[in-house]
């Protein structure tokens, strides 16, 4: 799995010109398996996408999620939503109230993804957004 996750962030990452994450892809996904939640999506034993949200911070009951990529080749089919959705029912199973991201204020396609499924911004920065969602 570490190998799928590795390749399908590279491809992700050149997509945003390396932005998306600026420190070592092998060293960002090994941080992730170690301390995060990651649910995988494979479609004909290929890696369509994947979600990876911190579910460890139990003061504030409030999810993070770190990453979401679909494959540009699974993209506009549904495989991004499901994943949200996924993740918000293991967060509101363990009882958390909010589920928090970070997006580029340039991912147009993502912003709206959030939108859909009733994340806002509460926070704005030059580069970003962050954005809640209430479970
Ligand atoms: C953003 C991303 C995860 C969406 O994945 P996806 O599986 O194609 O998304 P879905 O098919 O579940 O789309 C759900 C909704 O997202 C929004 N959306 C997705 N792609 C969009 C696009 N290209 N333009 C506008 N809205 C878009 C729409 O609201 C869509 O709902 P609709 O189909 O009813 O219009 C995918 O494009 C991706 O991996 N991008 C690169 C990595 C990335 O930006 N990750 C987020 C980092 S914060």
């Amino acid at each position: 799995m570490k190998e799928d996750l590795i390749d399908l962030l590279e491809r992700i990452n050149s997509e945003f010109s390396g932005k998306l994450i600026s420190t070592g892809i092998e060293e960002y996904i090994s941080k992730l398996i170690g301390n995060s939640v990651i649910n995988t999506e494979y479609q004909n034993d290929v890696l369509a996408g994947f979600i990876a949200f911190y579910a460890n911070n139990t003061e504030t009951k409030t999810g993070y999620m770190s990453m979401l990529a679909v494959d540009k080749s699974y993209r506009g089919n549904g495989v991004a939503e499901m994943l949200i959705v996924k993740a918000e029912g293991h967060l509101k199973k363990i009882g958390f109230k909010y589920f928090d991201l970070e997006v580029l204020k340039s991912n147009a396609s993502a912003i709206a993804l959030y939108a859909k499924k009733g994340f806002s911004i509460f926070e704005d920065d030059t580069t970003h957004y962050k954005m809640r969602k209430s479970l």
